[in-house]
């Protein structure tokens, strides 16, 4: 029998020190449904469970500090209960023969009075004010103006990640990924439409990505580089974030990464709302020259566009958002080209078993407990 050289979605990759048996990632979702306390549940347990045929799972995002909170029922990362929780999720993902990784997250000026300690300002490393509203307790709110950082109390700020990253650690995760895109904390720091500093964290390129660099580097650390990774939205438009010049403060990002040997970069495509809002779309391809390590390449991917990025080259990995919220087995359903689940909108955030744990699989419809 002929032996086959040919790479796509369903070939053994080598991630950090992981050897995945495909390269099919379950992209960051954030789900709104966790206890009281902000603490993973017996349920978030079972949705991850459900998709541990996943290459590699990464969570929704995890607020690394109370600071860092900034929407509801979002799973924190640093409360000792917090980390019994996520232990449970981390152990029902193994148990299942899977790898998963957390997202750390701090949402910057993307918060809300409401939703921080003792009703203190969110914030960013400007006094901008996002457009649009944070959900609060009381529901829709404007966004406020946030509290510009200052200069000495940055330290303080990486020291969050660093704690978020050996909570992680004790948690029994197989590694993180650094929350770097859709305008939260680094992302504010790294564009200049949310960054206009004048100190060493503002103003030229390389000033208004030391934050990003600082943490990757604080959570390398921790957890050793291979086994650290950080997601980024060139194009993006969420959550009010722009930039004059993304090409450029892109490729010095991407590249100013590359000396670390991260386990992946996660490289987010354009998207239509992007463009509609005034977003400069660019190509995850066009970035691929920049970074000698591993990608993933997430947005709008399907098995063919999926397959087609990894023949061509500018992709090791693909990772599906939508696709797998609406199917638990969806590298088995890729694999064999079978219909998929349609994702029901109405309970992407908040609710309970309905749209989270009850989509069927396609030979069974037992739900794992
Ligand atoms: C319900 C939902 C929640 C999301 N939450 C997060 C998140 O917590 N962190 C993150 O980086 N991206 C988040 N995303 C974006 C996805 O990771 C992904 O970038 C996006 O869905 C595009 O991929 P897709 O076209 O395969 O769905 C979310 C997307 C959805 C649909």
């Amino acid at each position: 029998m002929a032996y086959t050289t040919s790479t796509d979605l369903f070939s053994l990759v080598q991630l950090g020190p992981y050897t995945l048996p495909n390269r099919i990632v379950m992209a960051p979702m954030t789900r709104n449904r966790a206890g009281e306390g902000n603490v993973p549940t017996p349920l978030n347990a079972i949705y991850y469970a459900q998709r541990a045929t996943a290459g590699l799972i990464v969570t929704e995002s995890s607020q690394v500090s109370p600071q860092g909170f900034g929407y509801l029922a979002t799973p924190g990362i640093h409360s000792p209960e917090q980390i019994v929780g996520w232990q449970e999720v981390t152990d029902a993902v193994h148990s299942k023969g899977g790898r998963i990784f957390l997202q750390l997250w701090h949402c910057g000026r993307i918060s809300h009075p409401s939703l921080q300690i003792d009703g203190a300002l969110p914030v960013a490393p400007s006094a901008i004010a996002p457009a649009g509203n944070a959900q609060t307790y009381t529901g829709s709110q404007p966004f406020v103006t946030p509290r510009a950082l200052e200069l000495d109390e940055i330290p303080s700020v990486i020291d969050q990640f660093r704690q978020g990253a050996k909570n992680a650690l004790a948690a029994g995760f197989d590694g993180v990924e650094i929350h770097g895109a859709f305008g939260y904390l680094i992302d504010q720091f790294l564009q200049d439409g949310t960054n206009q500093r004048t100190d060493s964290y503002g103003g030229s390129i390389e000033n208004r990505a030391r934050f990003l660099l600082e943490v990757t580097e604080t959570v390398c650390s921790v957890w050793g580089a291979n086994r650290v990774s950080i997601k980024l939205s060139p194009s993006n438009t969420f959550n009010d974030i722009h930039d004059s010049d993304p090409k450029a403060t892109f490729s010095y990002a991407i590249a100013a990464l590359n000396s670390f040997n991260l386990g992946y970069l996660h490289l987010m495509e354009p998207t239509p709302a992007d463009i509609r809002h005034g977003g400069k779309p660019i190509p995850v391809s066009e970035f691929r020259t920049l970074y000698s390590g591993t990608l993933i390449a997430n947005g709008g991917y399907d098995r063919e566009k999926g397959n087609a990025a990894i023949a061509k080259g500018y992709a090791d990995l693909i990772s599906f958002g939508t696709l797998f919220l609406a199917n638990p087995d969806l590298p088995e359903r890729l694999r064999l080209n079978a219909p998929l689940n349609q994702a029901d909108r109405n309970t992407f955030y908040g609710g309970d078993e309905k749209g989270y744990t009850d989509y069927p699989f396609l030979y069974s419809t037992t739900v794992i407990q």
